[in-house]
C-alpha cells in the first residue's frame, strides 16, 4: 500500500497549487492528479451536481487507481462533499482544503481581512462555521468571484485581470491604514495563479494568503502517522481530465518546466 498513489483532485487545473506544495513536501509520492473540467466550474453549479462529481472522482480514483489517500484540492467541492466522501469511505486518508480564515487571523494587523472565493464556497453551510467561529478576531470582507476560476483555467490574461480589478475594487480600501484590508485569503485554489495579478493591483503591504503548504504539512503528517509515507525513490505525477487536457498540459508545463 505504500507504493500506492495519492489521488487529487479539482475542477480543473487550480489544484496544481495544491500539488506543488505536496510534491515539495512528499517528493517520493506518486500522485494522479485528476481534472473535471469537463464539469467546471464548480463555484457555480448547485451542491448535489458537486456532491455526485466528487463521489464518482473518488470512487474511480479508488476502485481504479487503488489510491491511499485521496487529497481534494478545491474548496468549493471540499465545503460540499468532504464529509459525504469520509462517510462513504471512513478508512480511507481524505484531506480537504478550506479558505485560510484561521492563518489570515494570526497574520492580520487591522483585523480587516478580504475573503475571495466562489459563490458555492462562501453559500456552504461549512464555510458558514468557520466563519462564525472567527468572527470575533477579525471582520471579513467576502467577495464571490464568478469567473474568474474560469478566465485563469482558460488562460484568458485580459479577463483574469479585469476581474481581479473588479472584484478587489468592490472589497474596499486595502493598506494597513486602519479600517483597511491587510490580508487577502485565497479561497479558491485557481487564484493563486493570479498572485502576481493582486500583488500589482494591491499596496506592498497586503498579504496573500492560501493552503498549500498547511495541506501538504497535513498530508505528510497524516500519511507517516499510517506508515503508508513513500520514504524513498523517485516520485511522479500521472494526468487525468474528464475534458480537454490543454489547460493541464499548459500549467503543468509552466510550474515544472
Ligand atoms: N478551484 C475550485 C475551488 O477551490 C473552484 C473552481 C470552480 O469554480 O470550478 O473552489
Amino acid at each position: 500500500m505504500t507504493d500506492a498513489p495519492i489521488g487529487i483532485f479539482d475542477s480543473g487545473v487550480g489544484g496544481l497549487s495544491i500539488l506543488s506544495a505536496l510534491r515539495a513536501a512528499l517528493p517520493h509520492e506518486h500522485f494522479i492528479y485528476y481534472a473535471d473540467n469537463a464539469n467546471a466550474p464548480y463555484g457555480e453549479r448547485d451542491e448535489g451536481f458537486v456532491q455526485e462529481r466528487c463521489a464518482a472522482i473518488a470512487g474511480d480514483l479508488i476502485g481504479t487507481h487503488g489510491i491511499k489517500a485521496l487529497v481534494v484540492a478545491c474548496n468549493t467541492a471540499t465545503a460540499a462533499a468532504i464529509q459525504q466522501l469520509r462517510d462513504i469511505w471512513p478508512s480511507l486518508i481524505v484531506i480537504g482544503v478550506e479558505p485560510a480564515l484561521k492563518p489570515a487571523v494570526a497574520l492580520t494587523r487591522t483585523r480587516r481581512i478580504g475573503v475571495m472565493a466562489t459563490r458555492g464556497t462562501l453559500a456552504s453551510a461549512k464555510f458558514a462555521t468557520l466563519h462564525a467561529g472567527l468572527k470575533a478576531e477579525a471582520h471579513f470582507v467576502l467577495q464571490p468571484c464568478d469567473g474568474l476560476a474560469e478566465a485563469i483555467e482558460l488562460g484568458q490574461t485580459p479577463l483574469v485581470q479585469e476581474l481581479c480589478e473588479r472584484y478587489t475594487n468592490a472589497m474596499g480600501k486595502f493598506g494597513s491604514g486602519a479600517a483597511q484590508i491587510d490580508t487577502l485569503v485565497l479561497g479558491c485554489t485557481h487564484y493563486p495563479f493570479a498572485a502576481d495579478t493582486f500583488l500589482k493591483l494591491l499596496p506592498d503591504e497586503v498579504q496573500l494568503v492560501h493552503p498549500g503548504p498547511a495541506v501538504a504539512r497535513q498530508c505528510a503528517r497524516l500519511l507517516r502517522g499510517a506508515g503508508l509515507a513513500r520514504s524513498s525513490g523517485a516520485g511522479g505525477v500521472q494526468w487525468l481530465s474528464s475534458g480537454p487536457i490543454e489547460p493541464l498540459q499548459r500549467m503543468a508545463a509552466a510550474q515544472w518546466a
